[in-house]
């Protein structure tokens, strides 16, 4: 099989790669001639685990190429893959310029008939547009060989996206003929052998599953962050609580872990986009606008339990902050909690000493020099009136409590993540705060 796949963002590059490491032969494509350049050289643009490594071996079998010459990379593919930026417009719906440029530049250069995949997030009608440009472009060249579109939307997690691709639950692909169906099987078939599916359907319902899984996760995740503000008023436990509903089958142990709100490049930009979908097309998801304003208050709920210990008195307090990207594994910083945290501490006079364990570089692109960062998780506790924990990175959660009590100045930890137990940090001689437990 002969794959071209179009933007080597984080979805192009994890699928590229994958496919290539099952020995397809796979050309991964993108303007920025920088960044081909360094993976030439097996410089990734983001942290993935097990990415790098991978990158390097299919490249050296001469499996896995790099071009920013679309036009040559396309000659021959079986499947071309559009994985390029949907960024939100100033409405939250989807912008779809990149995706309907590549398709364009697709038109003007194939020569053989080949299915052409949105792999990136498109709102539902997306490969219709596709289509239309591509059928737009090569008549205008005079041609008129067949070619298909299909949407195969990808749910992939950062920091698990290799083991995602290469053990998926499902494979959600929409397509409109045999031809296509089969070319995507066989694209896929080596990645079914844990016997899990590949769903085929029509493609507007593929392109809304994508929609739908975000959107269904990100309201299990402010559901359960607003039963954690309630079990707090109510003297209640949410881990309790969350054990207690999560052993019943039909609502299932995952993805109910009450935090400081969900962040990253989807489901905040996907939520927003599938509300704005609905709205242009006059209905109105309630649900959804509530999951989104639950999870923008919930990026204040450490910050507001901060000022109430301190009794509103904040200017001049040093906080260490464990952990920046929006969750872990990952560098990744788009839309993460710290930084309406660290903003609101700013705001209040305090000073921050962050740690991270990959995400600092990215840090400090956004935030910049309006904080310190420690080389490591015990330098940002020297001298620290309390302790937060951001990000749920394994190694903050056994720390030797011993030496972090006599690093900062005061014994008090803020948990936005409930990694710790209220008994053993009492017993600690700590002051803790969870979110949903009682301090
Ligand atoms: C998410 C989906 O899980 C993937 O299936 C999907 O492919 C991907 O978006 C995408 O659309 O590309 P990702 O954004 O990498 O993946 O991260 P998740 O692990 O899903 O976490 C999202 C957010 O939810 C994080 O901020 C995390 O801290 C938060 N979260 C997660 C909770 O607050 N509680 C939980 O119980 C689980």
């Amino acid at each position: 099989m002969k794959i071209a796949v179009v933007g080597t963002g984080y979805v192009g590059l994890v699928t590229g790669t994958c496919l290539a490491e099952v020995g397809m032969e796979v050309t991964c494509i993108d303007i920025d001639q920088k960044k081909i350049d360094s993976l030439k050289q097996g410089i990734l643009p983001i942290y993935e685990p097990g990415l790098e490594e991978m990158v390097l071996r299919n490249t050296e079998k001469g499996r896995l190429q790099f071009s920013t010459n679309l036009a040559e990379s396309i000659q021959g593919a079986d499947v071309a893959f559009i994985a390029v930026g949907t960024p939100p417009g100033e409405d939250g719906s989807a912008d779809l310029k990149y995706v309907l440029g590549v398709a364009r530049e697709i038109g003007r250069n194939m020569n053989n008939y080949m299915v052409v995949v949105t792999k990136s997030t498109v709102p539902v009608g997306t490969a219709n547009k596709v289509r239309a440009a591509l059928e737009d472009e090569l008549s205008a060249r005079g041609k008129n060989f067949d070619f298909d579109v299909a949407s195969n939307p990808e749910f992939l997690k950062e920091g698990a996206a290799i083991e995602d691709f290469l053990k998926p639950d499902r494979i959600v692909i929409g397509v409109e003929s045999e031809k296509a169906e089969g070319i995507m099987s066989k694209v896929y078939k080596p990645f079914l052998l844990n016997g899990h599916p590949i769903i085929f359907m029509d493609i507007p319902s593929a392109e809304m599953t994508k929609y739908a899984a975000n959107s269904m996760l990100a309201t299990k995740i402010s559901f359960m962050n607003d039963i954690a503000n309630l079990c707090e008023i109510m003297g209640a436990d949410v881990n309790m609580v969350r054990k207690g509903i999560g052993s019943d089958a039909r609502i299932g142990n995952k993805f109910i872990y009450p935090g400081i709100g969900y962040g990253g490049s989807c489901f905040p930009k996907d939520v927003k986009a599938l509300i704005k979908t609905a709205a242009d097309h006059g209905y109105k998801m309630q649900i959804l606008e509530s999951v989104e304003s639950v999870n923008e208050n919930q990026k204040s709920v450490l910050f507001n339990k901060i000022q109430k210990h301190f009794n509103g008195d904040l200017k001049g307090k040093t906080f260490a902050v464990w952990g920046l990207s929006f969750k872990p594994k990952t560098d990744d910083m788009r839309e993460a909690p710290s930084l309406v945290i660290i903003e609101k501490l700013l705001a209040a006079g305090c000073q921050v000493k962050a740690y991270d364990p990959v995400a600092m570089k990215e840090a400090q692109h956004i935030i910049g020099n309006k904080i310190e960062y420690a080389n490591d998780q015990n330098e940002a506790l020297v001298d620290a009136d309390a302790l937060l924990i951001v990000t749920e990175w394994p190694e903050f959660r056994s720390p030797n409590f011993k030496v972090v009590g006599k690093l900062m100045r005061d014994k008090v930890i803020f948990d936005g993540r409930n990694i710790y137990d209220t008994k053993e940090m009492h017993d600690a001689g700590f002051t803790y705060y969870g979110i949903g437990v009682k301090p």
